[in-house]
């Protein structure tokens, strides 16, 4: 290994619950690209080098991997559970009544954990695709949105809690409606929202919401997700790192496109979480949280290039008689039904 990165050069952030949660994590969805050990060996390399933050999530079917590489760091003395941050999500197909508990069990099993820290709610409805599905793929029991239904599943999640098998909840691609709709019912306020944010798609209303509501935004895809799988391309796509912008502020910084990305996420606010399984690459985008700030300017015009551009639409999640992806992200301010 080249580099650790200190940990006391790593920003952190506090969530509403008091928890520290590191400024910048490491991402773990293979893009059905990446196998589980080369991902599990980028989680025990990327600990060794000072990520103590990793986003996990059941459908991305390495989490038994992932949890022999965990075992390894901390059989090695390198890290103690205490100064790890590790999240999962429960997947789609496991939000029956039971059958969170039951997700959560099985990932802290795979994970080889006691505890984790986070537990997201991957997707605000129960419609789920076959792992590695084509981008035409329906799931005729898919279903829009449904606040009953949806906190029913947020019930089990602060179970959970109470039962101390997780320190935190949040959500994850969830729209404003939507957070209008059950934040009033929960209990527990989520402690941190996932959300697609990178420079070209900054979705900069509810990002305002989720800081003003005291939830923490973890920003996925926060390179532009070049790997991402075919189902999630589309003509139109904006890659980031080719945005002018982008570039010009990377070319004045003496660094890639990549880590201006990264840094100006971690300067927002956001806590992003880039994928990589080389080594070089995601010890560059840990190092990058640490020292070399952009300057305002250069925070302003990055913020001026927003496109709105989504570049994961959800289309695989449509129910029956959906017209297109824009209903998974209510853009008139109702919940398509
Ligand atoms: N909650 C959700 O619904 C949700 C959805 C999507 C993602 N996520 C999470 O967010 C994480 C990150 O998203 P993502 O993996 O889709 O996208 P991403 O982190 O924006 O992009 C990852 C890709 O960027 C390239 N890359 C990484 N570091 C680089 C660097 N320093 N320089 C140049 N290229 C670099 C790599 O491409 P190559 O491999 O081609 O080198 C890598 O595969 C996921 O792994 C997952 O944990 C969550």
């Amino acid at each position: 290994m080249k580099y650790t990165v200190p940990q006391e050069e790593i920003p952190r952030r506090r969530l509403n619950t008091g928890d520290e949660i590191p400024a910048v994590g490491l991402g773990t969805f293979g893009s059905d690209r990446y196998s589980a050990a080369q991902v599990a060996e980028a989680v025990y390399g990327g600990i060794r080098g000072g990520y103590r933050l990793i986003d996990c999530a059941a459908v991305y079917q390495n989490e038994a991997e992932i949890g022999l590489a965990l075992e390894r760091a901390m059989g090695e003395g390198m890290v103690s559970r205490e100064d790890l941050f590790l999240v999962s999500k429960v997947w789609n197909d496991m939000h029956e009544e039971g059958q969170v508990l039951a997700a959560c069990r099985k990932s802290l099993r795979d994970l080889r954990l006691r505890y984790l820290d986070l537990y997201l709610v991957h997707w605000p409805f129960p419609n789920y695709h076959a792992p590695g599905c084509g981008g035409d793929s329906r799931n005729p029991d898919s279903r829009p949105f449904s606040a009953g239904e949806f906190l029913s599943v947020w019930r089990q999640c602060e179970q959970l809690v109470e039962e101390g098998l997780v320190r935190n909840i949040g959500m994850s691609n969830m729209t404003i409606p939507k957070l209008q709709a059950v934040l009033p019912q929960c209990r527990i306020q989520p402690a941190a929202l996932e959300m697609e944010l990178h420079p070209s798609f900054q979705q900069p209303e509810l990002f305002r919401f989720a800081v003003e509501h005291g939830i923490q935004p973890i920003g996925y895809c926060p390179i532009g997700s070049p790997s991402r799988p075919e189902r999630d391309r589309a003509s139109g796509d904006i890659a980031d790192m080719e945005m002018p912008e982008i570039r010009e502020i990377a070319e004045r910084h003496g660094i890639s496109p990549a880590l201006v990305c990264l840094k100006w996420a971690v300067q927002r606010g956001q806590i992003p979480i880039p994928f990589s399984v080389a080594e070089e690459q995601y010890m560059e985008n840990l190092r990058c949280a640490a020292g070399d700030p952009l300057t305002e300017e250069e925070m302003g015009k990055i913020q001026r290039a927003d496109k709105n551009c989504r570049l994961i639409k959800g289309q695989v999640f449509l129910w029956p008689g959906a017209e297109d992806w824009r209903a998974l992200w209510d853009m008139d301010g109702t919940i398509a039904q």
